[in-house]
């Protein structure tokens, strides 16, 4: 019998992301929020390993299942490191990410030093109490203005060291190859293969 893990984030881009990169585990049976309802967690932490811990567990707690939890922030040089735990509410209450965009873009005007990195710290809770933390970064800069179509979020702004295209111009599957959501979620794939085959019992 498959060993089943609710995502826990009501995002469906990060859904879509996290299924790409994790869905081929064998013995895992991943349930979203299409599947199972578990209640919003707000995101009171002072940083993104609060936020993740805090998301997981109460998702764990409240279905009994093992959860899996990730919190993303976008940290800019020149701006001290923000919006980092901040950027889904960098420009407003109501998580708009053109707002987002454009709040940034402004706040860099005239900034020669547009270096950036996606943080991602991902965690896995059971509802026993136990859980394991990972994480994984994206370096590179802020464009001058928004390109492409795809991803979510700062993506159309966001260019990878390496790179001459936004995250937003990239096809899905070649951002899941470098992006720091990858990087956070590979390093936990050891530990969902031992939760699929029983080494560790949920
Ligand atoms: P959270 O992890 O859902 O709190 O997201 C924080 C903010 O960063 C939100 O505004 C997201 O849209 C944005 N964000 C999270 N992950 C990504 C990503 O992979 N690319 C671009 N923006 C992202």
């Amino acid at each position: 019998m498959a060993a089943k893990v609710v995502l826990a984030t009501k995002n469906p881009h990060k859904v879509e992301e996290i299924l790409a990169i994790l869905g081929d585990i064998p013995g895992i049976e991943w349930l979203t929020f299409r599947e199972i309802s578990f209640s919003d967690v707000e995101e009171v932490g002072e940083t993104l390993e609060e936020n993740a811990v805090l998301k997981a567990t109460a998702v764990a707690r409240e279905t009994g299942l093992p959860a899996l939890a990730e919190d993303t922030g976008l940290e800019v040089e020149a701006l001290g490191g923000a919006p980092g735990v901040r950027s889904a509410r960098f420009a407003g209450e109501d998580k708009d990410y053109r707002a987002n965009n454009e709040k940034l873009l402004r706040l860099l005007e005239g900034v020669r030093n547009r270096r950036a990195r996606f943080h991602t710290v991902a965690v896995l809770a059971l509802p026993d109490g136990r859980m394991w933390k990972t994480e994984g970064v994206l370096k590179g800069k802020i464009a001058e203005a928004p390109r492409g179509e795809h991803g979510f979020g700062y993506d159309p702004l966001f260019v990878p060291e390496g790179e001459t295209r936004t995250l937003a111009e990239m096809l899905p599957e070649e951002k899941n190859v470098i992006s720091h959501r990858r990087r956070a979620l590979e390093a936990m794939r050891t530990i969902l293969q031992n939760l699929a085959t029983g080494v560790i019992l949920a």
